[in-house]
């Protein structure tokens, strides 16, 4: 794999401070994935990429999104970033050429989760939110709980993500609730054993 290709197209697509998130978040999901038994190429590939849609506008995200049918609700339309990974998984198999499922799909729900999470897709999505220039609330809580458990710090940061949704009075996306659900009950069904 050609590194300095990925990361020369990523640079001339997104603003300096989005590249540098994204830099950070694949030396931050490398790190995690260390203890892991992960791909790293794929986690290398799938943490660098996955705001490769993150700067387009609106109309362009929900253009593409629309030609492409991948709207699935309400929130969606509403909220087009929703729609930042979905679109950016699409634009990295039609130009970049990638065809890896799992990169693909750890993109694609990178800001909403969903129901089956792989281990891929909860390291990318957890590496976004803790990455070391995030200053959110609650982030300093979510890095400890991390470095414990990766499985309490995605519960954690699905509910921290609803608060701040409900909060704003934004819409919630299905895929968030239907991925806390499930990790909840896969969770609760850990610890019985
Ligand atoms: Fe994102
Ligand atoms: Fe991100």
């Amino acid at each position: 794999m050609d590194k300095n290709y990925y990361i020369n197209i990523l640079q001339t697509r997104l603003h300096i401070t989005r590249f540098s998130h994204s830099l950070a978040v694949m030396e931050t999901a490398m790190k995690m994935g260390k203890r892991l038994n992960l791909n790293r190429e794929k986690l290398w590939l799938a943490s660098l990429l996955h705001d490769y849609a993150k700067n387009l506008p609106r109309q362009n995200l929900l253009a593409l999104a629309s030609e492409n049918k991948l709207i699935t609700c309400k929130a969606e339309e509403i909220q087009p970033d929703l729609l930042h990974g979905p679109v950016g998984a699409f634009l990295c198999r039609r130009d970049l050429q990638i065809e890896d499922s799992e990169v693909l799909q750890a993109i694609y729900y990178h800001t909403t989760g969903h129901e089956k999470m792989s281990l891929l897709d909860k390291v990318i999505f957890l590496a976004d939110l803790v990455e070391p220039s995030r200053d959110d609330t609650g982030v300093d809580e979510l890095r400890r709980i991390c470095e414990d458990d990766l499985d309490k710090g995605l519960l954690f940061a699905f509910d921290r993500t609803l608060k701040y949704v409900i909060k704003r009075k934004l819409l919630i996306h299905p895929l968030t609730v239907q991925a806390r659900n499930a990790h909840l009950l896969a969770m609760e069904g850990k610890e019985d054993k």
